[in-house]
C-alpha cells in the first residue's frame, strides 16, 4: 500500500486513489488515537525534522504528535535561533542534519517551491507543511477528512470558501483536493482577493454575494485574511471586512438549515468569522485540529516506505 509519489509536495501532484488510500488510513489511526495507549511502533526506525521557516501552531503540533504517535524520532528546528541567521542556505541546512541519518522532512517555509527544490537536491523524503502562498497539502486533507466524517462522502459535497482565496495556500490545496474528488467548489469574497478567472482554470465557481454563497453550500471553509502577505491595499478596513464577509450567526440563521462551519485556524475572531459562530455547534474546527493529527500520521506511514 503506497502512494503514487514521494514526497508529499501538494494535492496538485495526488491522484484521486492517493487521496482516497490517505483519508482511509487515517480512519484507522483515527481509531488508534482513541485508544488509552494512543501509540503505535510502526515508524520506531524513522528519524523526522521538523523544520520550520514560518510560524505555526498547530502545523507543527500536530506533526510533531503525529511523528510521536508512529514511535518515531523526531527533532525541530526552527529557523529563529538557528544559523540561519548566520548566513547559511537552505540546502546547507538540510544537508548538515541529513548527514545525521535524517530520513523525513516536513517543512514550512515562506518561499513558494522551497520543499520542491529540496525534493530534487536531498535523499529524504519531503512533505510540505506549507510552502508561501503555494499549497499546504496536509490542511487540505484534514479538511477532506473532516468533510467526509461529517457528509459520508466528498462525491457531490457543495464546499464554499470563504475570504482571501488569493494568498492562501490553503485555499489552492482545498481547491485541487475537493475538485479531484467529486466535491463542488464556489469560492466567496471580495473581488480583490480571488484570482481573476480562477472559475476556468478550476472549474470552480464564484459568488462575490456572501449570503448566496452560505445559502448554496453545505460547509463553509472560512480564510483568515493573510494581511502579512498581502503588500497593497486588497480591502478598505477590517470592519469593513467584517461587515460584507464576516460569518456571524445572523447570516447563519438567514439560511435557515444547519451549514458546518471550518476554519484552518487561526482564527481573527471579530473578522472573518464571530465568536457566535466559531464556539457553536455549527463549528468543526477544533475537531478538525484533532483530524490533523490522524490525518498527518497516515501521511508520514504511507509516505516512510514501512506500509
Ligand atoms: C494556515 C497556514 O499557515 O497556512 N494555518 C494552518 O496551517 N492551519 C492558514 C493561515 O495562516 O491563515
Amino acid at each position: 500500500m503506497q502512494l503514487s509519489t514521494r514526497h508529499l509536495l501538494g494535492i496538485r501532484d495526488l491522484e484521486p486513489q492517493d487521496v482516497q488510500k490517505i483519508l482511509d488510513t487515517a480512519q484507522q489511526f483515527k481509531e488508534v488515537l482513541q485508544r488509552p495507549i494512543k501509540k503505535v511502533p510502526s515508524l520506531r526506525d524513522i528519524t523526522i525534522v521538523n523544520l520550520f521557516y514560518e510560524n505555526s501552531t498547530r502545523t507543527r503540533i500536530s506533526f510533531e504528535l503525529a511523528e510521536k504517535r508512529l514511535s518515531a524520532d523526531t527533532i525541530n528546528f526552527t529557523a529563529s535561533g538557528s544559523s540561519v541567521s548566520k548566513g547559511e542556505t537552505l540546502l546547507d541546512t538540510v544537508n548538515n542534519i541529513l548527514s545525521m541519518k535524517v530520513d523525513m522532512v516536513v517543512m514550512r517555509h515562506s518561499a513558494t517551491g522551497a520543499p520542491h527544490f529540496l525534493s530534487k537536491r536531498v535523499p529524504a523524503v519531503i512533505v510540505n507543511a506549507g510552502d508561501g502562498i503555494n499549497e499546504h497539502p496536509t490542511q487540505a486533507l484534514l479538511d477532506a477528512f473532516t468533510i467526509r466524517e461529517k457528509l459520508g462522502t466528498l462525491e457531490g459535497a457543495r464546499v464554499a470558501i470563504i475570504g482571501d482565496i488569493m494568498h492562501s495556500r490553503v485555499a489552492l490545496s482545498n481547491i485541487y483536493l475537493m475538485r479531484k474528488m467529486g466535491a463542488e467548489v464556489m469560492l466567496s469574497g471580495p473581488p480583490t482577493l480571488i484570482p481573476r478567472h480562477i472559475e476556468e482554470a478550476f472549474n470552480v465557481r464564484v459568488e462575490y454575494d456572501i449570503d448566496k454563497a452560505l445559502a448554496w453550500c453545505d460547509v463553509a471553509n472560512v480564510l483568515r485574511i493573510q494581511l502579512e502577505r498581502q503588500n497593497q491595499v486588497l480591502f478598505s478596513t477590517l470592519r469593513e471586512y467584517s461587515q460584507a464577509y464576516g460569518i456571524n450567526r445572523r447570516r447563519l440563521d438567514k439560511v435557515g438549515r444547519p451549514i458546518h462551519v471550518m476554519h484552518p485556524g487561526p482564527i481573527n475572531r471579530g473578522v472573518e468569522l464571530d465568536s457566535d459562530v466559531a464556539d457553536s455547534g455549527h463549528s468543526l474546527i477544533l475537531g478538525q485540529v484533532e483530524n490533523g493529527v490522524a490525518v498527518r500520521m497516515a501521511v508520514l506511514y504511507l509516505l516512510s516506505g514501512k506500509s
